[in-house]
């Protein structure tokens, strides 16, 4: 076997709502170790790989059975109306200042919760600080889509899930059910134009 094959990253198995290990608080990171830290080194490769073959926006360890203060978030172009995209973002011991104005409802999923998705009601801005996995500290603001993502990605750290946000849940269906509805909704307004 090679060097590289040892050093290959690893696709995760990600947990679903329902197993423990999403609702219980994970632990923080020692801010002054993350850059020697292998183990940390190897979970953030790890969740990198799992986000990308997942095909999501976000992802906190606990969500691959790690109990540690470490999200990944990104937001795409296209996603989230006309929010600017943002590259993946790895956040180790995140924390979130959220702006005090009125939430506003969107819609999130959630890769713990499959085929689902529910309009959530979030901060539309926020302030983040944290460190990154060179163990720097760094710190932003994000709006919009971004900040939703993150919001969703800290309350994983909290064992939070986003239904035990929601206010509505009318607002709560498969995925196949609510494109339909949307594609029909589409289809009758180019009807109407
Ligand atoms: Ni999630």
């Amino acid at each position: 076997m090679t060097k590289d094959f040892l050093n290959a990253m690893s696709i995760l198995k990600i947990a679903r709502m329902g197993h423990p290990v999403l609702l219980q608080p994970a632990q923080a990171v020692e801010a002054a170790a993350i850059a020697a830290d292998r183990s940390l080194q190897t979970l953030i490769d790890d969740m990198i790989e799992t986000l990308a073959d997942a095909g999501g926006v976000g992802l906190a360890a606990p969500q691959v059975y790690a109990g540690r203060r470490v999200i990944l978030a990104m937001a795409p172009a296209g996603r989230g109306d006309d929010d600017a995209p943002t590259p993946l973002t790895i956040l180790v011991n995140p924390e979130l200042e959220l702006a005090p104005d009125e939430p506003r409802l969107g819609w999130e999923g959630c890769l713990s919760i499959p085929g689902l998705r529910g309009a959530v009601p979030r901060a539309p801005s926020l302030r983040y600080h944290g460190f990154d996995r060179s163990g720097q500290a760094v710190e932003g603001v994000a709006e919009g889509f971004f900040a939703r993502v993150l919001q969703h990605e800290v309350d994983h750290l909290d064992g939070v899930l986003y239904p035990m946000r929601m206010a509505d849940f009318r607002y709560f269906g498969f995925d196949e059910e609510l494109n339909r509805l949307e594609a029909e909704a589409r289809a009758a307004e180019r009807n109407e134009a």
